[in-house]
């Protein structure tokens, strides 16, 4: 993981270009995992296992009954969900808590979550809450989560939809962008059905306006930058964290479920508006050859 200078790269790389960067993963894919854990040969045969592509009927439609904030937790997380309004799902990179209970978002110093309950003795959870949690991740700052009966309901703003807290610390690498962030963002909250209100703490606005198309068809409001804006708020449920399959890897049957690698390549081609899917629809295509400095850069 890398910064870079925002400006320059946003000049570099239109988010319509790095999206025509997705359709030619594979090959990057080898270069940088060629020993890492989706070996190349079995990600091409994931992109062709049907179970991956298409979920089951059965599968989608299970989980369309579900609440979206649900969907989020399975097994004993789930029962804890019901019964306390609280849970965290642990997963081999990723680690997302949920509460399903009104919530009040604190961020008038770093983001503070709180958990009213009639509980007296107060229970805090720190997450940090970036898609791959063995990644380095000093500079995330983390979100605290208090469950207690040290608070009053008292807010700024009440909001009639749940929050999703993420960091964008580290961008400035394409495939940093889509691999930790668009991908698990994509994962989390698509089954909300853009009623969700994403918070982005370590805020970088460049961001968000590479990809404001794909940022704006997840979630029906606008980002909150917590720093900039240092109220009370209100929630009626709440997610801190981002969910992470593999790399570049959506998993049909995963948490939250219900969506495939084919899904998130139809929602881009729709939210960029691409007149074409594979490179054998282009009469006369051009190949272009990109040098790149180090790995995973360009
Ligand atoms: C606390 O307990 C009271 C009385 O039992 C109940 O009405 C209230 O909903 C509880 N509050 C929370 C946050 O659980
Ligand atoms: C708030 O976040 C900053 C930046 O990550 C960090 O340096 C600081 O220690 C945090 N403060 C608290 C009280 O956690
Ligand atoms: C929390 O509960 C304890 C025990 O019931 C009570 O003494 C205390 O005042 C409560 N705190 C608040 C902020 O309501
Ligand atoms: C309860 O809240 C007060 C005021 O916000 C704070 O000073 C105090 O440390 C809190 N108590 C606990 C046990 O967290
Ligand atoms: C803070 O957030 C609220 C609710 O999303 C919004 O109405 C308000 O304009 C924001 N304030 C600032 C200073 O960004
Ligand atoms: C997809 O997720 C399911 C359920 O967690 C798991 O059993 C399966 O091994 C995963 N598939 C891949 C290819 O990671």
């Amino acid at each position: 993981m890398e910064f870079k200078n925002a400006e320059e790269w946003s000049s570099l790389i239109s988010g319509t270009a790095a999206v025509i960067f997705l359709l030619t993963l594979p090959l990057i894919f080898t270069d940088l995992f060629g020993s890492s854990v989706i070996p190349f040969h079995k990600w091409k045969e994931y992109l062709s296992t049907p179970q991956i592509n298409f979920c089951s009927r059965e599968i989608k439609k299970m989980l369309q009954e579900q609440e979206p904030l649900s969907r989020l937790v399975r097994g004993g997380d789930l029962m804890k969900l019901e019964a306390t309004g609280f849970a965290c799902d642990t997963a081999e990179h990723s680690f997302v808590c949920v509460a399903n209970r009104p919530v009040i978002i604190y961020t008038t110093k770093n983001i503070t979550v709180y958990i009213p309950t009639n509980q007296t003795v107060q229970e805090e959870t720190s997450v940090r809450p970036y898609a791959r949690q063995e990644d380095n991740l000093q500079y995330v700052t983390p979100v605290k989560i208090l469950q207690g009966n040290n608070t009053s309901r008292v807010c700024q703003y009440d909001h009639q939809i749940p929050a999703v807290i993420f960091s964008s610390a580290f961008t400035g690498n394409l495939f940093h962008e889509f691999d930790d962030l668009i991908i698990p963002l994509f994962i989390t909250i698509r089954h909300f059905k853009s009623r969700v209100l994403l918070i982005m703490e370590d805020h970088n606005p460049w961001f968000l306006s590479k990809y404001s198309k794909i940022i704006s068809r997840l979630s029906g409001y606008q980002v909150m930058n917590p720093a900039a804006n240092r109220s009370i708020h209100c929630f009626p449920g709440s997610v801190v964290g981002l969910k992470y399959h593999n790399n570049l890897f959506l998993n049909c049957s995963d948490i939250p479920g219900g969506h495939s690698m084919s899904d998130f390549r139809q929602f881009l081609a729709e939210t960029y508006n691409l007149k074409f899917w594979h490179v054998s629809q282009i009469r006369n295509p051009t190949l272009i050859l990109v040098s790149r400095e180090k790995p995973g850069g360009f």
